[in-house]
């Protein structure tokens, strides 16, 4: 029934929830232990392994959750193991591959949590080393651009709340995490338009722009602070009203998403896409300060970024 897919269970996390079904199969044949929604604990993990058990078995239809799960127990190694300027880049590879499985999966409850927990591992990693945001980035390939991309502006957008003056975890942590789902909205727009080289067709561009209410929309139930949910349908308002998907005047931004719109600009700038040679740092800043800053983005959340790459 359950084919060949197995999950470790040396790979279960103390207080964790699994969101698939997991089987044994003691005279070979299966019985479900654990269905969607189960909090595990260590005593019962060290129990199945003292019994000789080593892994459970899956249903192929849950291997993306599986994969998300899997991944997600990397981050406590990460976060032990690692000095804040290589565990930076360690977050972003996870949070990357993290949004890679939210595209292709759908967002369930416990991929929403996964998030928050990546957003607060972001948030602990810059409050014990602000100056670590400097050692993000690298080239990529293109088509992982879109999931990297989620990752860095998560990082940017907490690093420029940080120098603006935020400075409670909690809600460092809520910025974080819009920051990481802020284009969420796009696992519904095709790769081939999000990557295209040429200029959009009316059709491509209406679904290109659909993407912050669709995002907005499918975290609905999701239990997001208001922050998060803001940031991710309101990214791509400016503040001389001329943004989407509602035209809103500076007034109507909250602060958290006019940060927001920063970063994702800065890093659409410097990343090298299909259609654009990436601008180095310095090109990057320039252009904003003199094309964008006041007239698109706000000049303190612009002033925020500067100091937080200084
Ligand atoms: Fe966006
Ligand atoms: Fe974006």
């Amino acid at each position: 029934m359950t084919g060949d897919a197995t999950f470790p269970i040396s790979s279960i996390l103390d207080g964790s929830v699994t969101d698939f079904d997991l089987f044994l199969a003691p005279h070979g044949e299966e019985v479900l232990y654990a269905a969607p929604g189960y909090r595990w604990t260590r005593d019962e993990t060290t129990r199945l392994l003292a019994n000789g058990w080593k892994e459970f078995l899956v249903v192929p239809g849950d291997a993306k959750r599986v994969r998300m799960y899997l991944q997600l127990a990397r981050l406590p190694l990460i976060e032990k193991e690692q000095p804040p300027h290589v565990r930076i880049n360690s977050i972003q590879d996870l949070a990357a591959s993290f949004s890679q499985c939210l595209y292709s999966g759908e967002v369930t409850e416990a991929a929403v949590r996964h998030g928050e927990r990546i957003a607060r591992g972001i948030v602990e990693c810059l409050m014990e080393s602000p100056a670590s945001v400097k050692e993000i980035g690298g080239l990529m390939a293109h088509d992982q651009y879109t999931f990297y991309h989620s990752a860095r502006v998560a990082v940017f957008t907490t690093a420029i709340a940080m120098t603006m003056g935020v400075n409670d975890e909690h809600h460092l942590q809520r910025i974080a995490t819009g920051g990481l789902f802020h284009d969420v909205g796009k696992k519904d727009v095709p790769l081939e338009v999000i990557n295209k080289a040429g200029p959009l067709d009316q059709i491509e561009w209406q679904a290109m722009k659909s993407h912050p209410v669709t995002g907005h929309e499918v975290l609905k139930s999701a239990g997001l602070s208001v922050e998060s949910m803001e940031i991710v349908l309101h990214h791509h308002e400016r503040i001389n009203g001329t943004g989407y998907p509602h035209g809103l005047q500076q007034s109507g931004i909250m602060m958290e998403v006019q940060i927001a719109a920063v970063a994702d600009i800065y890093d659409a700038l410097t990343s090298s896409r299909s259609y654009q040679k990436r601008r180095t740092r310095y090109e990057a800043l320039d252009f904003m300060k003199h094309k964008l800053s006041g007239t698109d983005i706000s000049p303190a959340a612009f002033r925020g970024l500067v100091a937080a790459l200084a």
